[in-house]
């Protein structure tokens, strides 16, 4: 279960996955250390951002990537949301 009790999806990023599962700007939905874990490829670089919106928590997962960015469509669909920037590069 991820901290929120909800059903962890996706694979375990700890065991790794191959470059091939990640597309270019498509959310891929893990987990890591008991958290759900988004990652967004853009070129070379992969980034990371906890999968879940720290507004209403809503699933990032779902969200539109712009760029460097995810933007939660999360349950406040109707309103503005601001966009997250994944906080963590690749090693
Ligand atoms: S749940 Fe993400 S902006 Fe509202």
């Amino acid at each position: 279960m991820g901290s929120d009790d909800k059903p962890l999806s996706g694979p375990d990023l700890e065991r790794g996955i191959a470059w091939s599962e990640l597309r270019e700007g498509t959310p891929f939905v893990g987990h890591a250390q008991g958290e759900a874990v988004l990652l967004v490829r853009h070129g070379e670089q992969v980034f990371a951002t906890g999968a879940t919106c720290t507004h209403y928590s809503g699933p990032l997962g779902e969200g539109l990537i712009e760029g460097e960015s995810v933007r939660s469509l999360g349950i406040t669909r109707a309103s503005a949301c601001a966009p997250a920037k994944p906080s963590a590069r690749p090693r």
